[in-house]
């Protein structure tokens, strides 16, 4: 598999969770791109980060019931006080000998910026990011 990152999330996608053609919703998995990619943003900002932008959100194929969804996310750059994150989704699902194969299922590019408990900008730390090679 690709250097996608860490992973963040790995959870089941159950029946409550489809549309209306019986799919998973894509507004699902992109709730849950936005929480993988701001986990990974709090790595360099770890009081607090918000969303500020959520680009190129692609859907590779589809996600069913009964796959567990697997949300990894990276780090790629960081500014003074914004993060942009790659969060790539894989589904794990059973093949006919019980085993789990992995399907690209979708990738975004979320941005975040750091801020205080009461939602002000702060720059961050010049420590933080060279721990984390930036
Ligand atoms: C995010 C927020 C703090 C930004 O405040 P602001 O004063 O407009 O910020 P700035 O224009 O100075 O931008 C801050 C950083 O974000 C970056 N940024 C702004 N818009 C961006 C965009 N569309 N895409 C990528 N980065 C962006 C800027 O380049 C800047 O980065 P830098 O400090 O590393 O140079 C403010 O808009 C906010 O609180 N938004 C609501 C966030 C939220 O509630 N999110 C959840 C939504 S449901």
């Amino acid at each position: 598999m690709k250097d996608y990152g860490e992973p963040f999330i790995r959870i089941v996608a159950m029946p409550k969770d489809t549309n209306s053609a019986g799919n998973i919703f894509g507004g699902w998995i992109m709730s849950q791109i936005d929480l993988a990619g701001g986990s990974a943003a709090r790595q360099v900002a770890p009081e607090r980060v918000v969303t500020v932008s959520m680009k190129e959100i692609l859907f590779t194929s589809p996600v069913y019931v009964g796959d567990q969804v697997c949300y990894y996310a990276k780090i790629k750059d960081v500014g003074k006080t914004s993060i942009h994150v790659q969060v790539e989704v894989i589904a794990l699902r059973l093949n006919e000998l019980g085993f789990r194969q992995p399907h690209h299922v979708a990738s975004a590019h979320g941005s975040y910026v750091s801020v205080t408990k009461d939602g002000v900008k702060k720059t961050i730390s010049d420590e933080l990011k060279r721990l984390h090679g930036f």
